[in-house]
């Protein structure tokens, strides 16, 4: 079949099987087909590039439900199944006046994939508020539960991305969230001019989730209008000294204080500075709007859009020494 409806790229990969999984008894009997060697389990399709058809059964997680599993005072325990999509789940919170993740509106993807990447947005990551995931080993077919230090979340990282990697599949994940005496994160500049331009002075999680969802509608292509997998590349993380030496070349470029010795450049700059920004190659190229963003026009093929994305990591090691990583998953 086609995995054109599953990917957000909207690239016409094909796999050879293809099943939908609705419960944990199902995951387990699709992982255990003898008949299918290869594997590869999906989720909402957000975060990968298919450079060619998959020779394998492809596993689609649909686990659905949301779940209050405990209420206190100040702050509820809600457990997500894997295959909610990430931004109904934000708004389910919402509605239910549920704070700790508004900043992260209109994420794509689903809460079961959320995780591996600690996905994050506008000064806030999934880490501050996820407590805990259940995962199913592949190869025991066991649920374990892997606590918030267990996950080992790092910037567009976890333990599922690094020492665990293809060994669970997340079946779903459990936050601390707040009812009342809400958290607020609104010093990201962005989202504090468009809470000023909403004329806001005393925001709630309701108009910083609107603030973020018209920041992000403003700059990020809408995957159903333009198949796209969000940032393609992580922001690089490179030490002061290099940066003082690009200040004398580059001085306005943009940086965030990591540590004594560390800095992140935000990669859309570097693309930017380096002439890719807006860029078109017949039906793919880099978004105008925000350089971060490859975008797949039309019929394009998934290898085409991985040579860009190589020629643009070629082209910011020569002019910047700096070597950015793709945040995609590369199929
Ligand atoms: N910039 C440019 N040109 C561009 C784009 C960005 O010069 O075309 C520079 C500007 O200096 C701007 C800075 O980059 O101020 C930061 O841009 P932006 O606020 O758009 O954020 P980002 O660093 O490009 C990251 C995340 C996004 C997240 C935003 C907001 C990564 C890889 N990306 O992007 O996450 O929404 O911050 O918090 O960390 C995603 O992971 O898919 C994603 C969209």
């Amino acid at each position: 079949i086609s995995l054109k409806p599953y990917n957000t790229f909207g690239l016409d990969a094909r796999a050879s099987y293809f099943t939908k999984v609705e419960c944990i008894q199902d995951l387990i009997k699709a992982l255990s087909l003898e008949a299918y060697p290869n594997k590869f389990i999906l989720g909402g399709g957000s975060n990968m590039l298919l450079t060619k058809d998959l020779d394998c059964l492809v596993i689609q997680v649909a686990l659905k439900g949301i779940e209050i599993i405990e209420h206190q005072k100040d702050h509820v325990l809600v457990k997500a199944s894997a295959g909610e999509n990430w931004h109904e789940f934000v708004v389910w919170c919402l509605a239910h006046n549920f704070g700790g993740i508004e900043n992260l509106s209109l994420i794509p993807g689903n809460v079961g994939t959320a995780p591996i990447q600690n996905i994050g947005a506008y000064g806030v990551e999934i880490k501050d508020s996820l407590v805990s995931c259940e995962a199913l080993n592949i190869k025991t077919k066991t649920i374990e539960t892997f606590t918030n230090a267990q996950c080992q979340f790092d910037y567009r990282e976890s333990v599922f991305k690094q020492d665990q990697k293809n060994n669970y599949v997340i079946v779903s994940a459990t936050f601390k969230l707040t009812t009342n005496n809400h958290q607020l994160h609104i010093d990201y500049g962005a989202i504090t001019s468009e809470l000023e331009a909403m004329e806001v002075k005393t925001p709630t999680i309701h108009d910083i989730s609107k603030a973020v969802i018209g920041i992000r509608e403003s700059k990020l292509p809408n995957p159903k209008e333009i198949g796209n997998s969000g940032s393609f590349f992580k922001n690089p993380i490179i030490t002061k000294s290099h940066f003082e030496k690009l200040k004398i070349n580059f001085p306005d470029i943009p940086s965030y204080s990591i540590s004594a010795n560390q800095v992140k450049v935000p990669a859309g700059w570097l693309i930017e500075k380096s002439g890719f920004k807006g860029k078109t190659f017949g039906n793919y190229g880099v978004h105008k709007k925000q350089a971060l963003v490859l975008v797949n026009y039309g019929n394009a093929k998934g290898e085409d859009i991985y040579a860009l994305a190589k020629l643009i990591q070629k082209t910011i090691l020569q002019i910047f020494g700096i070597t950015i990583e793709t945040e995609v998953n590369i199929i």
